[in-house]
């Protein structure tokens, strides 16, 4: 029997996930499951690197465990669970963090950008942040990672990382590759179609939120600039990154191509577009939004089913730990 490949993905519980996050990654997580055995991970111990309040960290890390199991993640096909559940993670960063050189870490892009956004809070976990996240992937043996332009330079310095120690001890951990996803439009701010759409922009027209009910869905689509021409043509090109946004994100929703959407719309104009965007984005949103309202009012199944991933997780990440700190000389603890 051939072995499926293992996919691992951490997604952090800070600040609400948006239409962009949805479309380039957490609908892919459902998706992959027949492909792949996946491993999600609510990354709650990133998430502290930058100061959080402990009653919205909570929160959020519930509700967005939810909003992963309504939008199509499937406990049984996958390992869903809360990072901080499963102290490996912890101490294989540690172990990995002496093979890990300041140097490699001070250069990270994100550490840089990070440490200038927070100038108050450097601490060394903003520092280590790529280490813990080495530590998550190589635990589990990975061998796909979907990620995007920002984490990139992390996935390269896991794979240094793991070549580094199997170099030393032999083939300890799987060398994991990038994977990309065949779609996912990036999806630009609504406002500035030039950005890429963040959840923590402060202009709220910008972006929807997974959780956007339909009427906030429809005036931020009826507010998205199109562009400062008269053609009103719903056309993708360059100097019109606006209505090309919308393209792309009508083409990706109603599983069309960015002519169908072009062919269809002819002669419509915009006053006929965004609305139709509008609602292919609410009838997306609308059953996961029904999904994740149940799986929150149940508190506890939620807890039930963190347990339950928490194990499944720890089996496989303790069985690595294991065998890295037996490799480096530690005595193993016998129970
Ligand atoms: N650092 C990632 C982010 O903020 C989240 C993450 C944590 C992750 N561990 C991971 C992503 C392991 C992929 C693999 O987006």
């Amino acid at each position: 029997m051939e072995q499926k490949k293992i996919v691992y993905s951490g997604i952090q519980p800070s600040g609400n996930l948006t239409l962009g996050n949805y479309i380039g990654a957490v609908r892919n997580f459902g998706k992959m499951q027949e492909e792949f055995d996946c491993i999600y991970a609510i990354a709650d111990l990133h998430s502290i690197t930058v100061r959080q309040e402990p009653a919205l960290l909570r929160r959020r890390t519930n509700e967005l465990f939810a909003l992963l199991l309504a939008a199509g993640v499937d406990p049984e096909k996958s390992i869903l669970y809360v990072q901080s559940q499963v102290p490996a993670h912890a101490q294989m960063t540690w172990v990995l963090n002496c093979f890990t050189y300041m140097g490699e870490l001070s250069r990270m892009t994100q550490f840089k950008d990070k440490s200038q956004k927070h100038s108050d809070n450097v601490n060394a976990g903003l520092l280590d942040y790529p280490v813990l996240m080495a530590a998550d992937i190589l635990l589990y043996q990975a061998n796909l990672v979907p990620v995007g332009a920002d984490q990139k330079q992390h996935l390269e310095i896991t794979r240094d990382i793991a070549a580094r120690f199997n170099g030393v001890y032999g083939d300890v951990f799987t060398i994991p590759e990038p994977y990309i996803p065949e779609v996912g439009a990036r999806v630009m701010s609504l406002q500035v179609p030039t950005e890429k759409m963040s959840k923590s922009d402060p202009n709220e027209n910008g972006f929807i939120a997974i959780l956007d009910p339909p009427d906030v869905i429809m005036r931020k689509m009826k507010r998205a600039v199109t562009d400062s021409d008269t053609e009103n043509a719903v056309r993708v090109a360059p100097e019109k990154p606006g209505v090309s946004n919308l393209i792309g994100i009508y083409a990706v929703l109603q599983n069309k191509t960015t002519q169908q959407v072009e062919e269809e719309f002819r002669g419509k104009g915009y006053g006929a577009f965004k609305p139709a965007v509008a609602e292919a984005i609410i009838e997306t949103l609308k059953p996961i939004q029904d999904e994740y309202a149940r799986y929150l009012k149940d508190k506890a199944q939620l807890e039930a089913l963190m347990k339950q991933g928490a194990e499944r997780a720890e089996r496989i990440a303790v069985r690595t730990l294991n065998k890295a700190m037996k490799k480096v000389g530690f005595i193993l603890r016998s129970y």
